[in-house]
């Protein structure tokens, strides 16, 4: 299965830097519940894998990813400890290899047009564009996908509400990927009822 299909359900991944695994879990299980289908995991903290491993074996009607991987070898352990897809700021030739040793399904980063027809050449149709709004968001995003009919996007990066509604709005755009509305101090203080709330009227907006 490609990201593109494992991800068919999702419009919005919330990207989630967890740095208590029970924080984690319970982060995910409040957005289980309040109706989101993924979450993306952030290789950004030393919780990260472990938290991975709890949410792909306590709530495994979630899809499960694991976010700003780096190196194969992140890919390899991520992949050990659950995660069904892998997002990267960008790409290597490594990650490549490796996503296709492991069959992961993986979402590389590209902004330019020469990287974008590099990740088409290697088959991948969909791509994270990352940082969104910092590159040029979406108007930069709608000229760049004019000449590139094939390739749909997961633009992440400075994404909020308000923009959020306009990138999923552009028939390129597959699904977006942010954090606004799981804010660290939220889910520090534990504070998921407000998160649940935020999650519900967002996807009451779709
Ligand atoms: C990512 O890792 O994809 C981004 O950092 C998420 O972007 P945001 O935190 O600006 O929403």
């Amino acid at each position: 299965m490609d990201a593109g299909e494992i991800l068919a359900a999702s419009r919005i991944v919330p990207v989630a830097t967890i740095h208590q695994v029970d924080q984690g879990e319970a982060l995910a299980e409040c957005l289980c519940d309040a109706g989101m289908s993924s979450i993306e995991i952030t290789l950004r903290s030393d919780a990260a894998l472990a938290t991975i491993e709890r949410i792909a074996h306590k709530l495994p009607q979630m899809t499960i990813g694991v976010g700003s991987i780096r190196t194969a070898g992140q890919m390899k352990q991520a992949h050990q400890a659950g995660a069904q897809f892998a997002v990267s700021p960008g790409c290597s030739e490594t990650l490549l290899s490796m996503a296709d040793e492991l069959a992961m399904p993986f979402v590389p980063g590209a902004t330019t047009p020469s990287e974008m027809i590099a990740l088409l050449d290697r088959g991948y149709r969909l791509q994270k564009f990352f940082p969104a709004q910092q590159a040029g968001g979406l108007n930069y995003l709608k000229a760049i996908a004019k000449p590139l009919p094939e390739v749909r996007f997961f633009p992440t990066g400075g994404i909020d509400a308000t923009l959020a509604a306009e990138y999923l709005a552009f028939d390129k755009v597959a699904c977006i990927g942010g954090s606004w509305f799981i804010s660290d101090d939220k889910v520090a203080a534990g504070d998921f009822q407000s998160i649940s709330n935020s999650v519900k009227q967002i996807l009451a907006e779709l």
